[in-house]
């Protein structure tokens, strides 16, 4: 594992500075101060300060290294926090969330009171089909009204929840509702992507075939064609709710321990296994709404869109906790950027006139791809903040936002974080950082976060390492669903009682912290986390495939795309048909994002002495580099047979 030092070239060029425009910095949220304050004072006041406590907590934290817990001694509930106290203290009438479809008719102004009968009465449904404090629910649907009601409903009984992104496949449904024991599926008929119909719950169907825990399926109807149902597990929900009050006071939200588990969220790692993130309630909350209230800069009127999916953590924390928690107006929209077409978006922002847009590099890149005359023809002048998460942004990339989005004239956060961290961890303040184009600038508050070499040293500025945090934070994972030993191994065993974070990053002189990617075998396609040996598990899977290995290599778009190498069975013989039944078998086995975009079909793959398939050289192949040292091969001249097809290949796809 080395970090890639020709990245760290690329970054190291980049020198243009933005200080934080005076009118922005003299209004923000975050104030000069906010730095110097210390670790306990700052998170007893926020905890006190973001959410009402039904049992105030009594100590702050706990750390037991690798084990972190929060606000020890307190009671809440995250659906309280993010609905009912808002009504209760005269904002019901505000406006929680405007939803569009995909379908450019389909629009609703979901108001905080709104929202609480909607998650009420889904609450009660639940309750008729059993689901008390404890019982373990899975959440796979698309951006319907229905997927922030499932998830606070389950929130206000108590219910953990894994919500799975709707692009997965019935086999990686399957595998996460086996993990998490879940009794009960919520999901939908069907889900808009780009005009067509996703079965959504025929791959429920598929999955449930293989995990036996699933007793009921609850159905929401979002498309209204037959489906098939099957007597005694599938309900509707409209069926289940019908005449089910939606009345807050026949429903309690369920007093909570800061430290019970709110939900899982799975997320992949270096084995094919992916991992069952455990957040907690009260740290999370906490964590995320103060994270959200200084960085995002929300403000009472604000109208705040994070264009990511429910299905991501990005959706968990900044779609819907957080803003929620801060009683802040977001946007959810259930489609693709370019439907009806490519002006989708600036019309969004124009007609809800959004102030905060938060997104990921991909799709910036993407919009510069289709050009700025799309986000010309709209009125863009309520937007006073751009937000980027995911992957590393490219200047260029930053520099495009803030000036065609940003009209040259709002900051842009890039925030870093990760599924594990639960809330942002690096980013600039909007009113007090000066802006770097491609560095997410500086540790929020209190989080302390270094940069170690092999040996556990923090390496001098400039010079690049592994990123660590040292210091626990609140909504920090509490651990792998399930799994103490990859929880230790994973994050905690590189360095003693530090968090590994699994990313490359370097500090420059100023303090400023540039990442550069995983280190580790796991891929970041359009902004998400895939592991190499997930996809060469589902392409060996396949009866043609002998061996496999994947890597990824840079691409404009998306960030990195998949190249599979692949060896056939005797049996078969490489052919074009062959190369999309693989794609194909790809999309079934995990989702149609993790299908490679180049298949090479290999009579060998170059291994050392010792069998190890060397990915290295691998990378290097797809990414036309000079090859590494090549010393340790079993046979060096599969790399030069293999650098001869990858061409052929890549030429036969475009
Ligand atoms: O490699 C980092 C990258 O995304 C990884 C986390 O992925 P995931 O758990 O899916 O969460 C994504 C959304 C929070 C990180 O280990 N990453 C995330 N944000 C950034 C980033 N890399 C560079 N800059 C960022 N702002």
């Amino acid at each position: 594992m080395s970090v890639d030092a020709n990245r760290i070239d690329a970054l190291q060029a980049e020198g243009r500075t933005f200080p934080p425009p005076p009118d922005f910095a003299a209004q923000a949220n975050a104030q000069a101060g906010i730095y110097e304050k210390g670790f306990e004072e700052f998170w007893e006041e926020e905890g006190r300060r973001r959410v009402t406590w039904y049992k105030p907590f009594d100590k702050l934290y706990e750390w037991n290294p690798p084990y972190a817990k929060w606000y020890l001694g307190g009671q809440l509930n995250v659906c309280y926090n993010c609905v009912d106290r808002h009504v209760e203290s005269g904002l019901g009438e505000k406006v929680a969330f405007y939803w569009e479809g995909e379908p450019d008719d389909e629009r609703r102004a979901v108001t905080f009171a709104d929202l609480q009968r909607d998650v009420v009465r889904f609450a009660n449904g639940l309750k008729k089909l059993g689901v008390k404090k404890g019982t373990p629910v899975g959440i796979y649907m698309g951006m319907c009204m229905d997927l922030p009601v499932a998830m606070l409903a389950c929130a206000r009984l108590g219910a953990p929840f894994t919500v799975v992104f709707g692009g997965f496949s019935a086999d990686a449904l399957s595998g996460r509702l086996n993990d998490m024991g879940v009794e009960v599926l919520i999901t939908q008929d069907e889900g808009w992507r780009k005009g067509n119909k996703v079965p959504l719950k025929a791959h429920s169907d598929a999955a449930m075939e293989m995990s036996p825990t699933v007793r009921t399926c609850l159905v929401s109807r979002r498309m209204g064609d037959p489906i098939n149902m099957r007597e005694g597990r599938d309900v509707y929900v409209d069926e289940v709710i019908q005449g089910l009050s939606d009345d807050p006071s026949s429903c309690p939200c369920e007093p909570m321990d800061s430290e019970d588990l709110l939900y899982l969220l799975y997320t992949s790692g270096t084995t094919a296994k992916p991992k069952g993130i455990v957040h907690t309630t009260g740290g999370y909350l906490v964590g995320v709404a103060t994270t959200h209230y200084y960085i995002f800069d929300v403000k009472p009127e604000s109208v705040y869109w994070c264009a990511a999916d429910i299905g991501w953590v990005t959706g968990h924390s900044y779609i819907l906790f957080a803003p929620l928690c801060n009683g802040v107006t977001g946007v959810i929209y259930e489609g693709v950027p370019n439907h009806p077409n490519e002006e989708r978006w600036w019309e969004i922002i124009e007609r809800y006139k959004v102030d905060i847009l938060y997104t990921a590099p991909t799709t910036i890149r993407t919009h510069m791809k289709w050009g700025p005359q799309y986000a010309q023809k709209h009125d863009l002048s309520s937007l006073r903040l751009l937000g980027t998460v995911g992957e590393p942004i490219n200047p260029e990339a930053w520099i495009w936002y803030r000036e065609h989005v940003g009209l040259g004239r709002t900051p842009v956060v890039d925030t870093w974080w990760q599924t594990e961290t639960g809330m942002i961890l690096i980013t600039p303040l909007p009113g007090l950082t000066t802006l770097k184009p491609g560095s997410a600038t500086k540790p929020f508050p209190t989080v302390d976060a270094a940069v170690y070499d092999e040996r556990g040293h923090e390496v001098p500025p400039g010079q690049g390492g592994y990123l660590v945090v040292r210091k626990p934070w609140p909504a920090m994972l509490r651990g792998i669903y399930n799994d103490p030993d990859r929880y230790q191994e994973t994050y905690w065993s590189r360095y003693k009682d530090v968090y590994f974070v699994g990313d490359g990053a370097r500090k420059d002189a100023d303090g400023d912290f540039w990442l550069m990617g995983r280190i580790d075998d796991v891929m970041n396609i359009s902004a998400h986390r895939i592991s190499t040996i997930e996809v060469e598990s589902a392409l060996v899977d396949h009866p043609a495939v002998a061996e496999a290995a994947v890597c990824g290599r840079s691409d404009p778009q998306t960030g990195q795309a998949i190249v599979a190498y692949v060896t056939l069975k005797a049996t078969h013989q490489p052919s074009v048909e062959l190369l999309s039944v693989l794609r194909d078998h790809v999309s079934m086995k995990i989702g149609k994002i993790a299908a490679p975009a180049n298949i090479v079909f290999t009579p060998e793959l170059p291994k050392t002495r010792s069998g190890k398939i060397m990915r290295r050289l691998l990378r290097d192949v797809a990414e036309h580099r000079t090859l590494g040292d090549t010393t340790t091969l079993a046979d060096p001249t599969v790399v030069e047979e293999l650098r001869s097809r990858a061409v052929t290949e890549e030429g036969k796809e475009q």
